[in-house]
């Protein structure tokens, strides 16, 4: 079964984001009444920012946290922690965004610290690896190498564990990686752990299907698609698989 998340990063307001989450609803029930039970529901998640969290009661999909600290709650200024995601009943984060390892300069042993709470506090965590372009030129021997460095002091085998590949290059360019690119790193990270594996860069309702189809890819982590809902209804659609 496929898994579709949305990351709104610090896009939408509150109140945006209770229309969209309302809207999404009631369009999977609407899909999902004209396909019977001929189809399977992707596993689908929306991680929006911070104050646009929302409890997690809905019908077709399940609201995350982009990111908090690992702490219960306590001297953290800019902050949040763990009571204040269980308020909204969340059990699911993204930990290791690259946007977080690069501009807010998360080291891995910080990013280690995160993913042991988070663990030990039951959640499903979205964590996220991926390569800059400089990296990528140096050939497969170097991109596995780090790959496999930011997956350093991680349980591969935390049985609530996603592992999403997000090259830094492909993310918000609105180029994703090629098919092979996908392929031969999805590949290579199923060597390393059985969790299952996402692709994110530039997903959009249009490479979403193509994408889903590569062997080694289990969903997708899409953030520009993401922030309009008839584009992520479109792309949870691709990821519907027919039921056995
Ligand atoms: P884009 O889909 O905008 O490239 O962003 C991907 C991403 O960073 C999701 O976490």
């Amino acid at each position: 079964m496929n898994i579709i998340a949305g990351n709104f990063k610090a896009n939408l307001t509150r109140a945006q984001v209770a229309s969209y989450t309302a809207q999404l609803d009631s369009s999977l029930d609407s899909f999902l009444d004209s396909q019977s039970a001929q189809n399977t529901l992707p596993r689908v998640y929306l991680f929006p920012s911070s104050t646009a969290l929302l409890d997690n009661t809905f019908k077709h999909f399940r609201i995350g946290a982009q990111n908090a600290h690992f702490a219960n709650s306590g001297g953290f200024t800019g902050e949040i922690g763990l009571s204040q995601l269980q308020e909204f009943h969340l059990s699911s984060i993204i930990i290791g965004h690259s946007e977080r390892r690069g501009i807010f300069n998360e080291s891995q042993d910080f990013i280690n610290q995160k993913f042991r709470f988070y663990a030990q506090a039951g959640f499903e965590i979205f964590y996220c690896i991926g390569e800059d372009l400089k990296t990528r030129q140096q050939g497969q021997k170097a991109l596995g190498d780090f790959l496999e460095s930011q997956l350093s002091g991680i349980d591969t085998s935390y049985s609530k564990l996603i592992v999403a590949y997000e090259p830094i290059w492909a993310i918000g360019t609105g180029e994703s990686a090629s098919v092979e690119q996908i392929e031969s790193t999805h590949t290579m990270l199923a060597s390393l752990t059985s969790a299952p594996l996402l692709y994110g860069g530039s997903v959009n309702e249009k490479n979403a299907h193509e994408i889903l189809s590569i062997p080694h890819v289990n969903g997708v982590l899409v953030g520009s698609a993401s922030l309009k809902v008839e584009n992520f209804t479109q792309i949870i659609q691709a990821g519907f698989s027919p039921s056995l």
